[in-house]
């Protein structure tokens, strides 16, 4: 099981592997084969079909926390602080005092950086583990007018340079930087000490996360540029049902094997 420690070890060295998920079975089915789980609030659109993040509630993420911390028992847990849940310090220790009052989570995830900073050194001020979140964020997806790919320009690379920074010293872990040019998340994990973890921002990141249901092929509704499939995970599917309702209409299935007998 990693700890804030360990992880921060991979600053610079082998990448940490960092992967999403909502429930207990999948989460029992990646723990120990990654780093880190994060249980995103993505989860709002691939679990929930909603167009965005921005309906995910406190309640729901917990729901799901304590449901993948029961699922794995021996992987690091960072539960994705929903929208509107750390609009002020107060607000922010509030609702991070719930996920580890209520589940077994080990650190939460906050979007932003210099404007969220001050929250960010709250929360780590009063004893929580925070692991950041730059770049492209989901949570600004109506403010931005759409998922805008971020550092094309060197203005931008150094707006988030500084963004990176502040998170830093804040206190944060670990950042998560999404949705940036490659070079641009070169330079950022650069100018910090603490481990990048990357998403659609290139390999020269500290780690890599990705959404569950988007690398095994689950989801269907799109898929960015920077997803992989690692598993055709609904063609698998299609296939396994098509078998069964053919089965069940011939009567082969259940078979004398699937049948208790006198
Ligand atoms: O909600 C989520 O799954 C995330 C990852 C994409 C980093 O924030």
């Amino acid at each position: 099981m990693k700890t804030i420690t360990s992880i921060q070890k991979h600053k610079g060295s082998t990448p940490l592997t960092v992967i999403t998920a909502y429930d207990a079975l999948f989460a029992s089915l990646f723990d120990q084969k990654v780093d880190i789980i994060l249980v995103g609030d993505s989860l709002n659109m691939s679990f929930n079909a909603k167009p965005d993040t921005l309906s995910a509630s406190m309640d729901v993420m917990i729901y799901h926390t304590k449901a993948v911390c029961a699922g794995a028992k021996e992987t690091f847990i960072v539960c994705d602080m929903p929208f509107g849940t750390y609009t002020d310090e107060k607000t922010a220790i509030f609702n991070a005092s719930r996920v580890y009052a209520q589940t077994d989570a080990h650190a939460v995830k906050i979007e932003g950086g210099v404007s969220r900073a001050p929250i960010i050194k709250a929360l780590t001020q009063n004893s929580v583990a925070v692991m950041g979140h730059i770049g492209l964020m989901p949570q600004f997806v109506r403010s931005e007018g759409g998922y805008k790919v971020r550092g094309r320009t060197e203005e931008d690379i150094l707006t988030l340079i500084e963004d990176a920074r502040a998170v830093e010293k804040a206190g944060a872990f670990s950042i998560v930087i999404e949705g940036v040019v490659e070079e641009a998340a070169k330079r950022i994990s650069e100018a910090v000490s603490i481990p990048t973890i990357g998403i659609g921002a290139g390999k020269y990141t500290d780690g890599q996360v990705l959404v569950w249901s988007d690398m095994l092929g689950f989801f269907q509704a799109f898929q960015p540029k920077f997803v992989k499939r690692y598993l055709d995970g609904a063609q698998l599917i299609q296939t396994a049902l098509d078998a069964y309702v053919k089965e069940v209409h011939e009567r082969s299935f259940p078979a004398l094997e699937h049948t208790y007998q006198k």
